[in-house]
């Protein structure tokens, strides 16, 4: 059954179909980024019909991430993170974007291939321009060429690996249009079908409140980090913003950002006790509080042993995502000589 998962080939020598998602390790992975990417993708990776390709793109950190210990630190994290949430490394290919110099070579093929306009039209890029006009700045003030450029280094992310689906939260979506832009943009200048053209599978659309009920975002420092002690957790999880309701008031569960939080761990059947409950009145925030400390410590327990043994252990880490680019590159390197006999240079 495994070789045949890691074959890529299906029973009737079909080939199969590839799912690609990246992490950028610029932060310690906290819940929002466990619920809203992290969990869907290891579910994800169950479907043995499809490969799959993890990656942690070290690459894309480096244009907003300066601090050479926390771009290490955070690979690390976001490689444990993964694995200590059950990804198997044996069913899918995970690695890192570095170990997979291919990549830089094919941005620079797409690069050539990419309209300056299209990228004039980034969002992040845009915002970043809109900044600074509304401070009066130059508009390109502060702005490396390498956010200007990101869009191509994911689309070679995705084309490199002929990827068909890559999940997508919403801030996401522009860069895959991108990268189905440039792949035709290439496809048509040589005339061949290279490229695959990615499809977006959108992202479960969960969005996670944090500690101040707006979104959890490592920009607005409001998040709950995943691996935290028990201890912390329960002091965190008592810092959510909460109404200034009474215990007896009835209380809409919908309105509160902790629930949102209680719902994402919870079963139907415990959402729904707790809708009741808080409707009824008589249930005091520190009461929900409680109640979601022990779920979310209860989900955790394992998680955070292995974490813990694998964030020990650096040189583990390294090991499996080495061997997870020893699987890549070969694919690389055959599809890479594919795009080099198009364009000319070989
Ligand atoms: P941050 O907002 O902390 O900088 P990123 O932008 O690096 O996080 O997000 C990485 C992934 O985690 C993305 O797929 C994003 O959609 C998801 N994510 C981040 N925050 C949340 C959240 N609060 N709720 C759901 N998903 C989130
Ligand atoms: N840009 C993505 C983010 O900011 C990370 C990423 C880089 C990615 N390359 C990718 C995601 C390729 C999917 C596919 O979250």
């Amino acid at each position: 059954m495994r070789t045949q998962a890691r074959s890529g080939q299906m029973g009737h020598g079909m080939q199969k179909k590839i799912y690609l998602t990246g992490i950028k390790p610029t932060g310690t992975p906290h819940f929002g980024n466990y619920l809203g990417a992290i969990r869907p993708t290891i579910q994800a990776s169950q479907n043995l019909q499809w490969d799959h390709y993890y990656f942690i793109a070290d690459y894309h950190a480096i244009n907003a991430l300066y601090n050479a210990n926390s771009v290490r630190q955070y690979v690390y994290e976001v490689a444990a993170t993964w694995l200590a949430f059950g990804l198997n490394p044996d069913q899918v290919t995970l690695y890192r974007q570095r170990d997979v110099p291919e990549l830089f070579e094919l941005q620079w093929i797409l690069t050539c291939c990419t309209a300056k306009g299209l990228l004039n039209r980034a969002h992040a890029y845009k915002a970043q321009r809109d900044l600074n006009l509304e401070k009066h700045h130059d508009s390109d003030h502060g702005i490396n060429a390498g956010l200007y450029a990101y869009p191509v280094l994911m689309a070679a992310d995705i084309l490199l690996f002929q990827a068909h689906k890559v999940p997508v939260g919403k801030d996401q979506f522009q860069h895959l249009e991108m990268a189905r832009d440039i792949a035709q943009a290439f496809n048509t200048r040589y005339g061949v079908s290279l490229f695959t053209l990615p499809e977006p599978e959108a992202e479960s659309g969960l969005v996670l409140p944090g500690l101040d009920g707006r979104k959890m975002s490592k920009s607005y420092q409001n998040t709950i980090p995943l691996f935290e002690s028990p201890k912390k957790l329960r002091t965190l999880i008592n810092r959510f913003v909460t109404d200034s309701s009474r215990p007896e008031d009835p209380k809409d569960a919908e309105t509160a950002p902790i629930f949102h939080f209680y719902r994402a761990f919870a079963t139907e059947t415990q959402t729904a006790s707790l809708r009741e409950r808080l409707l009824q009145g008589g249930m005091g925030w520190g009461e929900v509080k409680a109640e979601l400390f022990s779920l979310v410590d209860a989900a955790l327990a394992e998680p955070r042993a292995r974490y813990a043994e694998l964030i020990e252990n650096p040189a583990k880490i390294d090991s499996i995502l080495t061997q997870g680019a020893e699987k890549a590159r070969p694919k690389a390197q055959a599809f890479l000589h594919e795009v080099r006999q198009a364009i000319g240079v070989i």
